[in-house]
């Protein structure tokens, strides 16, 4: 695109991540303009451009086959990414998915032959990579500060999304397998499963997990059809070890904390706020970094995802969170659930499938 001329950009789905990050953000770039908006539930398309402008769409062919558009945002429910991602890209669209990028492999997969077919751009939505301590962790890893890492922790938990969603309360789609396939490991751990080959180099080899259900109920009273907490061992392609736990059951305040331990001693991740990366070294050296917090659903910091999104437009540039990178992660969860249910240490499917 010449760069004089703004990225326009429809948005498929108005709730809660397309009102607190993508439209606010997207209002704020001097690049993008948001044209046209979609959600089944049209107050919230109404409110949404009362906010950040553009104009309510009335369906999402509208959206999709809008010849006025270059991209889209697709901030649906799970279920919905990879349908509405294909047929944006099919019509010509660039594409901004939501995490996690689809229901299953096979759709994920899908969704990068379509970009490529297209020659469009596929980014998906992993915005825990660009928050400040991650972003300091990995320039730090990269100088070798801590050595070569050979063991991990890494948790994210709240106490679940049934706040956070516009369908606020027991009966929203994130509790119901039809919508949101998984739970905590769709919502949270798909994050984690992202940023741990960000952060090491190296992609998600093999897992062992147990996932359960042991406290959300829907509106019916009954526990939920998906998982509410796992606890995962992974094993990456490099040798690394390391645990992640993903919690919708953390009642109180957010845990998103990793901790990495190296040949020369152990960074910790989001477990001070004051200073979200700490070094403390074997030979008795520390330090802390006063860098900007990790975003939680009550406080939330600029993601940069629409930012970035409209940039590799305008250069003509391949997202750095592409497809493929979306696809692993997605593919750890799968691995993850797979384990659960069949008691084995499971391999992680790094390859698009057929
Ligand atoms: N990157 C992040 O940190 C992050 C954070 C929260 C949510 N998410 C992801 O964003 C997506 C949306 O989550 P949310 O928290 O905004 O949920 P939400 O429940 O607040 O909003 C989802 C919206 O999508 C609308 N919708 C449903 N079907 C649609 C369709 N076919 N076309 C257009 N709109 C449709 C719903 O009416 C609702 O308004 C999910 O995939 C979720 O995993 C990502």
């Amino acid at each position: 695109m010449a760069t004089e001329e703004k990225v326009r950009i429809g948005l498929l789905g108005a709730g809660s991540i397309a009102l607190f990050r993508h439209g606010l953000e997207l209002s704020q770039n001097p690049d993008a303009e948001l044209v046209t908006v979609y959600d089944p539930i049209k107050e919230r398309a109404e409110y949404f451009v009362k906010l950040y402008g553009g104009k309510v769409a009335a369906s999402e062919k509208a959206v999709i086959n809008n010849k006025n558009l270059d991209a889209i945002i697709v901030a649906t429910p799970n279920s919905e990414h990879a349908r509405l991602t294909i047929a944006a890209l099919e019509a010509g669209k660039h594409v901004l998915c939501e995490k996690p990028m689809a229901t299953n492999l096979k759709d994920a997969s899908a969704m990068i032959a379509a970009a490529e077919k297209a020659g469009k751009k596929l980014m998906i939505g992993h915005n825990q990579c660009l928050m400040a301590p991650h972003l300091k962790a990995r320039q730090l890893l990269k100088e070798g500060v801590i050595g070569e890492v050979l063991t991990f922790r890494s948790s994210f938990g709240h106490g679940g999304p049934e706040t956070w969603s516009q369908d606020n309360g027991p009966h929203t789609w994130f509790f119901k397998k039809e919508k949101a396939y998984v739970g905590s490991m769709g919502d949270l751990g798909v994050h984690k499963a992202y940023l741990l080959p960000w952060l090491l180099g190296s992609d998600i080899a093999e897992v062992g997990a147990f996932a359960a259900t042991l406290d959300k109920k829907n509106e019916k009273g009954k526990l939920i059809t998906v998982e509410d907490n796992a606890v995962c061992i992974l094993r990456m392609a490099n040798g690394v070890l390391g645990q992640l736990t993903a919690s919708w059951t953390y009642y109180g305040p957010e845990d998103n904390v990793t901790i990495l331990y190296g040949t020369k001693g152990r960074m910790i991740l989001g477990a001070d706020p004051d200073y979200p990366v700490e070094v403390l070294l074997a030979n008795g050296e520390a330090a802390k970094y006063k860098v900007g917090a990790v975003a939680t659903n009550t406080v939330q910091v600029k993601s940069g995802i629409p930012d970035m999104f409209v940039d590799c437009i305008l250069d003509d540039i391949d997202p750095p969170f592409d497809g493929l990178k979306g696809y692993k992660a997605l593919a750890t969860v799968v691995a993850c659930m797979e384990s659960s249910a069949s008691g084995k240490i499971t391999a992680v499917c790094n390859e698009p499938v057929k």
